[in-house]
Order: structure tokens, then C-alpha cells, then sequence
């Protein structure tokens, strides 16, 4: 493997503001990894989901008073496949509203997409729906509701899907971290989901920190051992800097493709994005952490100590996964489209934080069910109307299927904005503010005054487009693309 540029930068530089100018249009990342074993059908999985109100308490969370909604009775509940079993989820909805499952990340068939009115009807109380597909990739995906998403994910509605096949070698050891905040009062109740005033800015954030539902997790590690983790930020609203600290870590992976593997620095994860670590443990009795380094003071994620193995220490070497199965687009040639992230209407801010919790309107707002009822944010000027995904409004783009885009994302507002387009994988190009190596994605970090390229192969489909903020996606930041 050559040492390349790409390989030894582990996301962001710490200022920011370092203009990429490198990535040549055409250029094909080069890739060493090893190829994928052809994919064999494998089983077909029969799922129950439901999707209710629990009782039970977790971690910090007082299930008494802010009681969680989950699937199968557990936040985080998580499926594992292999690649090339199908997955057949009936999902039973017993929650008092709406719901639907979108598979975050997955390349799958339109109809199974889970976005009530753009893919399916809404699936009511008491009411039920099946997803049938065969998820083409390997990799670490999670899967939400697209309504009253704020509320459903805030209260814990989010589940993780695993799907294996990507180790050429299995590693020694394995743990899966979900970051999620919650959104707690002193007493133990739910806070509002979302403030005016955060939708407004960079988003309302939690009051608890949790890694899978503890403040401060835990766990072990064989002594010397290859360890895979895999983390999922499914937090409606919060960005963090993830390094390891006293181990050796290599990213492996990026929203479930493959990377060359390359020494973690720090990796920037928004909303709703995933990166799968190699990390060498330490030698008996030896701790890394795995830290949030956002703010001047590192926030500390989990702890894990190395257990006394037969694994001998031997020196550190990166482990690569399997090839991605997604296409990476041919940029020659590619059609050449852009998506303008703006505030809309004026003045926002000023306008938002004139309203209170209390207000009715903004109750109305925080209440409401599939709306972007307030005009924060659009994109290409276009906003998610009141009322959509009800009332659905105009495509953003209508695209050819098959060929391939190379997509200008600009964000021209202050914030930042993970921006996720449904059904595809899409590679990175390049990203003017932020010094980052060629990786695919499903979700990319737009920082503010950035703008970033991604490539991908359409798709056939009407796939949404948005801000994995939830609540700037349910005001404004959303739209659709029409594949066809
Ligand atoms: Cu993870 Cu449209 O969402
Ligand atoms: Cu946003």
C-alpha cells in the first residue's frame, strides 16, 4: 500500500479553513483494498418490529417520567445479517401516531425507503408494513422513522443494522457505540424536542450525553487484540471530533464502505454518521478511551481495558475490510448539478428567538407531524413547505438513472449541516474548508461557507435529500430527487 497523502490525514485540520484544491475531476481514486468475494444469497431474516411506548428504565433515563419509544422494547435494538440475506421486517406500529422505518444508508428498492407520503403511506396506529430487501452492502447503517422525527428519534425510536462479510481476517473483538443525547429535564421529563430557537441556529442539543444509553461506558478488550468499533452518531443534532487516546486506531470505515485505512487523528461525525475504527489493544491491564475532542476540554465517550489474552504484542498494521460493493462513479464526463443550503425568508434567527415554548404556534410547530411548519432553511431556495411531506412539494432536481453527478453542495449559511441523500453512496470528492482523504458516504459534514463535491451513480427512485439536523430538516432543509 502506498503511502499517500490520503492516508495520513485522519479528518479535519483543528482550524479549519485549509482550502482543498487537489481533487483533479476524472481522477479515480486508486484503491488497494482488497477485493470482495462474489455476494452468495444468503437467508432470508423474518423480523417483528415494534415500534411501542416503554416502560423500562435505562442508564440515566427515568423511563417513569420521559418514557422511551423503542423498537422490540429496546433503545438501539439492533439487527445483524450477513451480506446477502434478505431482511422481511414487519413493522407494527403501537405508538399513538404515524411511523414508517427508514433504512439510513441502505442502496435498496424506492418502495422500501420507509418516507411516509414520498415512498409509502404513512403507517398508522395499530397498522402494519413489511420491508423486503437484500441490502447490497456491507457495513454499520442504522434505521429511524422520517416523521415527527425529532420527537420519534428523540424519545429513542432508532435502531442499528449490522451487515457482516467486509473482514478478510475476523478481529479479536467487536463492540458497537451509539452516541445519542437526550433531551432531560432535572425532574427526570422529556424537554421539548426541539426549540424554536435551536432549529433556528445549530440545533437544540441534549441535556445527557449517553454512549449506547450510559454516561460513562465501560467495556473490555482482549490484551493486544485487533478490535473493531464501530460507531454510529445517531444524535438528532450533535457534531463531534471522535479520537482514541492510548491505543493505536486506523479508520477502516466510513458510513459502511471501506477506506484505506488510515491513522485516526481526529474524524468529524455529524448527525446520523458512522466510522468503523481499528484499534490495536493495549497490553494487559491498559486502557484507551475514546474521546469527543469538539470543545477545548475532550468529552469522554467510553473506557475500555485490555484482559488478559494470549494474543502475543506484535507491531501495529492496519487492517483493511473488503473492497466497497457500492459503483463508484466515472467522473469524466459526469453531468454537473449544485444544491445552495441557505436561511430563508429574511432574517431567521431574529425572527425565531422573538418565540417562546409557550407560544402556541411554536407549540403547533413542535407538535406538528411530517411538517416544516416555520421556513428556516432551504435548499436551492426551495423550502419543505408546510404541510409536506403531506403536500409533496416540486423535485429538487429530476435526474437520468444510471448516469453519473458530480453534485456541488454550498452551504451559505453560518451552521453547520450533515447533509444525507437517501439510497445512494456517494464518494467525496473534495471540501473546501475541511482537509479530509477521498471516502464514500451517505451523509457529509457541510461546514459553514463550504462547499463540498460528492459523486454518485443515480439511483432509480424518488430519494429525499437533507440536513440530518432533524430539526432544520423539519424546517426547510429537506427536498427530493426524482430518478428516473
Ligand atoms: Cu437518516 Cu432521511 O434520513
Ligand atoms: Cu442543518
Amino acid at each position: 500500500m502506498m503511502l499517500t497523502r490520503r492516508r495520513l490525514l485522519g479528518g479535519i485540520s483543528a482550524a479549519g479553513a485549509l482550502a482543498l484544491t487537489a481533487s483533479v475531476p476524472g481522477a479515480r481514486a486508486a484503491t488497494s483494498l482488497p477485493a470482495a468475494p462474489p455476494v452468495v444469497a444468503g437467508k432470508v431474516h423474518e423480523i417483528t418490529l415494534v415500534a411501542a411506548e416503554s416502560d423500562m428504565r435505562f442508564g440515566v433515563v427515568d423511563g417513569t417520567k420521559a418514557p422511551l419509544w423503542v423498537y422490540n422494547g429496546e433503545p438501539f435494538h439492533t439487527l445483524r445479517i450477513k451480506l446477502g440475506d434478505t431482511l422481511r421486517v414487519r413493522l407494527e406500529n403501537r405508538l399513538a401516531e404515524h411511523t414508517a422505518v427508514h433504512w439510513h444508508g441502505i442502496r435498496l428498492p424506492n418502495s422500501m425507503d420507509g418516507v411516509q407520503f414520498l415512498t409509502q403511506p404513512p403507517v398508522e396506529p395499530g397498522q402494519e408494513f413489511t420491508y423486503t430487501f437484500t441490502p447490497p452492502d456491507t457495513g454499520t447503517f442504522f434505521f429511524h422513522s422520517h416523521c415527527d422525527t425529532p420527537q420519534q428519534l428523540g424519545r429513542g425510536l432508532v435502531g442499528v443494522l449490522i451487515v457482516e462479510g467486509d473482514e478478510p481476517q475476523p478481529f479479536h473483538g467487536e463492540h458497537v457505540l451509539v452516541l445519542k443525547d437526550w433531551r432531560l429535564a432535572e425532574d427526570g421529563t422529556w424537554l421539548p424536542f426541539y426549540t424554536p430557537e435551536g432549529a433556528g441556529r445549530a440545533g437544540t442539543f441534549g441535556t445527557v450525553r449517553t454512549v449506547n444509553g450510559v454516561e460513562a461506558l465501560t467495556g473490555t478488550v482482549p490484551a493486544n487484540g485487533d478490535i473493531r468499533l464501530r460507531v454510529l452518531n445517531v444524535d438528532p443534532t450533535r457534531m463531534i471530533q471522535l479520537g482514541v487516546e492510548g491505543a493505536d486506531a486506523f479508520v477502516i470505515a466510513t458510513d459502511g464502505n471501506a477506506v484505506e485505512p488510515f491513522p485516526l487523528h481526529t474524524w468529524r461525525m455529524g448527525a446520523a454518521m458512522r466510522v468503523d475504527l481499528h484499534v490495536r489493544a493495549p497490553t494487559a491491564g491498559g486502557t484507551f478511551k475514546l474521546l469527543d475532542y469538539f470543545s477545548a476540554e475532550p468529552w469522554p465517550l467510553a473506557v475500555f481495558t485490555a484482559e488478559a489474552s494470549t494474543i502475543p504484542s506484535r507491531p501495529v498494521e492496519a487492517r483493511a475490510l473488503y473492497a466497497p460493493h457500492a459503483p463508484l462513479a466515472e467522473i469524466a464526463g459526469a453531468h454537473e448539478i449544485s444544491f445552495q443550503f441557505t436561511a430563508s425568508g429574511g432574517a431567521p434567527a431574529a425572527a425565531v428567538s422573538a418565540l417562546s415554548d409557550e407560544d402556541p404556534l411554536s407549540k403547533a410547530l413542535l407538535d406538528s407531524l411530517c411538517t416544516g411548519q416555520r421556513g428556516l432553511w432551504a435548499i436551492n431556495k426551495q423550502q419543505w413547505p408546510s404541510g409536506g411531506h403531506r403536500d409533496m412539494p416540486p423535485p429538487l432536481e429530476t435526474l437520468e438513472a444510471g448516469r453519473t453527478y458530480v453534485a456541488e453542495l454550498m452551504n451559505a449559511t453560518p451552521h453547520p449541516h450533515p447533509i444525507h441523500l437517501h439510497g445512494h453512496m456517494f464518494e467525496v470528492l473534495s471540501a473546501s474548508r475541511q482537509e479530509l482523504p477521498r471516502f464514500m458516504a451517505d451523509t457529509v459534514m457541510v461546514m459553514p461557507k463550504e462547499r463540498v463535491r460528492i459523486a454518485f451513480v443515480a439511483a432509480e427512485g424518488d430519494w429525499m435529500f437533507h440536513c440530518h439536523i432533524l430539526e432544520h430538516q423539519e424546517n426547510g432543509m429537506m427536498g427530493w430527487l426524482r430518478i428516473a
